[in-house]
């Protein structure tokens, strides 16, 4: 790099005590060892950019291994090892005891597969491993064994491409040697609002015309899908990536017709009201698209879809079943709300037919009605009614001398029926609820003897 940059301050500024310290120590342990290291990719580039990123990735120059074991060693750890790769995962308990992770690889020359490149004495093994990189801006590292601390390494630009806001890829063949490359460019582009530069737009679509797509195993292809569900705007990368041709490459069925956009836009904003309303995201944010993804195929469609998309067999099925359970649902609802506009409906009746569905399901739903008022509902569902419980419990009806058996469940039912139909609120009105169940059930045993 001609002008040398230590980001040794950024990392004093931006980064938590927990992270600082162990970046200064795997610094000392290289110091000690004599070996280069390095923290690498999306952490560098996110440390420039100013954006929270707690994965650490680091290279050695030399035995990584070593490193990673004298890591391990340090913070009370262990390592877990893959000799053949030279890589390994150190595995600790940081200060919260929460349990947290490194991966320390090794920059090896041998990696590298393209032998008509380069001189290749010349390349330090850092500068091999940082050109088998994706992008210009993953393509940074922070040398962390140096004086001062942190030194820049930036072979290819990676500095200027972040300030220029561009996706740049370091060689043609890059889309070549890995399409999911393809997706990954899209990701990054729409998450920090970057542009994929004019030349690795040819390459992506130079990748699709050779057809590259096919070969991509699904488990990848699934991985990737999953990253961008992930991302806070995932229909953006969507968007993009039907508009490249990447959505028909992998799938056909995959195009963005305009109402399963509009549907996967109201997914995407249900899901957001989901993480304000409970400031967590959903588990499986990813299935809720991946319906959204299916909306308006035939079974036998979408299971082909889902098998190209390299979904785990037991996910595939879980997914398929909402799918069905939705439909049975779906005709039980408009039921429901026919009685509804005769006044006859009640709310216990929709929990009810709601009760079968996952979390996933009730979103779906939600997004598909265009009707206001069940959304509503479904709404009220989700965030109140389904988690509702009866005011009186079992030990009063132990109290009232019912001995046990299945008419405790009978009237602690009856309790929570009652108290959503708001005709027994609170715990009065459902204790005499429960009386009078008992009583009408003495009528009828003292009237059968
Ligand atoms: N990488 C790559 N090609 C891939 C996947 C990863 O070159 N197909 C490299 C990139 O240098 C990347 C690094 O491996 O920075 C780590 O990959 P990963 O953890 O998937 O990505 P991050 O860049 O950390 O992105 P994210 O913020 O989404 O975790």
């Amino acid at each position: 790099p001609s002008k040398e940059r230590h980001v040794g301050k950024l990392i004093q500024d931006r980064l938590p005590p927990s992270a600082k310290d162990l970046l200064h120590l795997a610094g000392k342990l290289g110091r000690e060892l004599g070996l280069p290291v390095y923290a690498v990719g999306g952490f560098v580039r996110d440390l420039l950019l100013n954006k929270p990123n707690q994965d650490i990735d680091l290279v050695v120059e030399g035995n990584g291994i070593a490193l990673a074991k004298a890591l391990a060693q340090e913070l009370g750890g262990r390592v877990r090892e893959h000799q053949e790769f030279l890589t390994s995962v150190v595995i600790f308990k940081d200060a919260k005891g929460a349990e947290s992770r490194i991966d320390v690889a090794t920059a090896r020359l041998e990696y590298y597969e393209y032998p008509a490149a380069l001189p290749t004495v010349e390349l330090s093994s850092i500068k091999m491993d940082l050109f088998r990189r994706d992008f210009s801006i993953n393509a940074l590292a922070v040398r962390l064994d140096s004086t001062p601390f942190g030194q820049l390494v930036d072979f290819f630009g990676g500095q200027r491409d972040i300030k220029e806001r561009v996706i740049r890829v370091l060689h043609t063949l890059s889309f070549v040697e890995d399409p999911t490359r393809c997706l990954r460019a899209v990701r990054f582009e729409q998450r920090y609002d970057f542009r994929i530069s004019t030349s690795a737009e040819r390459l992506v679509k130079n990748a699709l015309d050779l057809k590259l797509m096919d070969k991509l195993a699904g488990p990848r292809l699934f991985g990737e899908f999953k990253h961008i569900c992930d991302e806070d705007n995932p229909l953006a990368c969507l968007v993009r990536m039907d508009q490249l041709g990447i959505l028909s490459a992998i799938a056909p069925q995959l195009t963005l017709i305009p109402t399963r956009k509009a549907l996967l836009q109201t997914l995407q904003d249900m899901l957001s009201w989901y993480r304000l309303l409970y400031f967590e995201k959903i588990p499986q944010a990813w299935l809720v698209y991946f319906l959204g993804l299916s909306h308006g195929l035939p079974y036998a469609d979408t299971s082909d879809l889902f098998l190209r998309l390299g979904l785990p067999e037991n996910k595939r099925g879980e997914i398929l079943n909402q799918r069905e359970q939705m439909r049975a649902v779906r005709g039980r609802l408009e039921a429901w709300q026919k009685r509804q506009n005769g006044q006859t409906s009640k709310v216990s009746a929709l929990c009810e037919v709601l009760a079968p569905l996952s979390l996933e399901s009730l979103l779906y739903l939600m997004a598909e009605t265009g009707d206001e008022d069940l959304q509503k509902k479904l709404s009220r569902y989700i965030t109140q009614w389904q988690h509702e419980k009866a005011d009186i419990s079992g030990d009063d009806l132990k109290e009232l001398g019912l001995p046990p058996g299945p008419l405790y469940s009978h009237i602690l039912r009856s309790a929570l029926k009652a108290k959503l139909d708001g005709e027994a609120l609170g715990r009065d009105a459902q204790l005499a609820l429960a009386v009078t169940i008992l009583r009408e059930k003495q009528e009828v045993d003292f009237h059968k003897n």
